[in-house]
């Protein structure tokens, strides 16, 4: 904790008497036995000025020091997280596959009705043929039902246009979203989640298209801030991911990763050897991906929420993540077919429920570890100075009800940085 010693400083807004979990960069990610792996601090003092955190400390510390403020709020039972980050949503799409999931409950799985025309490219469907505007009205309802849990940063992917037009038309909205709801938007392209009908039989060269077209132009638009690909038997080979993340390193785009998430596909390893910030899912990666993935600091992006819909009954190797102090991050992966899941609260719990994280756990993988995947961790995802003032206040015991307790906690204030 980092206490100013400025004189007489002239604040925003103070809040006084606070609990805060002010969520630590540890060193040791994920240590269950350490001590205050949340941060906390009781009874404590928070001052933000000009979008920033401009102090924390205990209430009695501040005591000692001379200051003012524009708006003072007495915060006595209230606790102050950093503004939640929800790191991997496909959020932006026009229709629903509700269909699917009746299809699923009569016995069909997820790559059947996918091999089948059905899964992405279902969705590809109807959000080509959605204006602009209409998918803006269709998909903003999810950023705000998201935003109201307290999230203030929201990652979104493209990968339903699968073509350059529709994709950016994707990217377009997602940045619109965040205008409008003054979230932090990252953007992510994600032109090889499925192979569009238009390349059928013809994968190679949809990827040479994605590498040589797609990719060159999303990067001159400026609309993506990372890319992402499918990895999988039904979507897109190693050796075609290796490619795509080639190219987008040379046009100076960082990547992440779909990995492992229905077969063990190297996913870690190649997220690893891309220098890429997350690998998500991980149900079946391998030991060897595991090592790599600690060698280079990705983060596993862990998503319950799509386990539960698809009711997978791999758990990914929460354990071996511990041991190897991979950070975690947890998220919805918020989309129509395998996670049709807006709320990262009901995400939070259950990664506690059915990954058997623990509820500090989770906390970080909301906050600190979600802003790592992003690559944001400098200024989210924490309580410290100088850090954004993004903020989530609770009227709370404790914020691990917030893992416990589906469906009743809604922030009292979200405080967002004007962007
Ligand atoms: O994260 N795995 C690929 N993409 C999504 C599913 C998208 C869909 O079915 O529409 C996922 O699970
Ligand atoms: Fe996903």
């Amino acid at each position: 904790m980092k206490a100013s010693t400025a004189s007489a400083s002239a604040w925003d807004r103070v809040w006084l008497g606070a609990n805060l979990t002010t969520m630590p960069g540890l060193p040791a990610y994920n240590d269950r036995h350490g001590p205050n792996e949340l941060g906390e601090v009781r009874d404590a003092a928070l001052a933000i000025k000009d979008g920033r955190i401009a102090w924390i400390g205990t209430r009695q510390q501040l005591d000692t020091l001379q200051w003012s403020a524009a708006t003072v709020t007495l915060a006595e039972g209230l606790w102050i997280t950093p503004g939640l980050v929800e790191c991997h949503t496909h959020l932006v799409y026009a229709g629903d596959r509700s269909n699917e999931f009746a299809a699923r409950l009569r016995g069909a799985t997820y790559e059947e009705i996918s091999r089948a025309g059905g899964g992405i490219v279902a969705t590809m469907k109807a959000t080509r043929a959605a204006s602009e505007d209409q998918l803006l009205d269709q998909s903003l309802p999810r950023a705000l039902a998201l935003a109201a849990e307290g999230v203030t940063t929201l990652e979104i992917k493209s990968g339903y246009g699968l073509d350059l037009d529709n994709e950016l038309k994707m990217l377009r909205v997602a940045q619109r979203i965040g205008e409008i709801t003054g979230l932090t938007v990252v953007k992510t392209f994600l032109g090889a989640h499925a192979l569009p009908p238009e390349f059928a039989g013809r994968q190679e060269d949809y990827v040479r298209h994605v590498c040589d077209e797609m990719l060159p132009a999303v990067a001159t638009t400026k609309l993506a801030d990372a890319v992402d690909v499918f990895c999988e038997r039904i979507a897109f080979t190693q050796e075609q991911t290796r490619r795509i993340f080639a190219r987008a390193r040379e046009l100076g785009l960082p990547a992440r990763l779909h990995a492992d998430q229905l077969s063990d596909g190297n996913g870690g390893e190649l997220a690893a050897d891309a220098g890429a910030l997350s690998a998500d899912h991980l149900e079946h990666t391998s030991e060897q991906s595991l090592q790599r993935m600690t060698e280079r600091g990705v983060v596993a992006g862990l998503l319950p929420g799509a386990f539960y819909y698809l009711r997978e009954t791999k758990l990914p190797p929460i354990e071996r993540l511990r041991e190897l102090n991979i950070p975690m991050a947890v998220s919805t992966d918020c989309n129509p077919g395998t996670s049709p899941i807006a709320s990262l609260l009901t995400a939070m719990n259950m990664a506690c429920v059915i990954f058997r994280l623990t509820a500090a756990e989770t906390l970080r993988g909301v906050t600190i570890n979600a802003a790592k995947a992003l690559g944001l961790a400098n200024n989210r995802g924490t309580l410290e100075v100088g850090a954004r003032a993004d903020l989530a206040i609770w009227r709370l015991r404790h914020p691990e009800q917030l893992c416990a307790e589906v469906g009743v906690h809604r922030p009292v204030e979200i405080v967002r940085t004007p962007r």
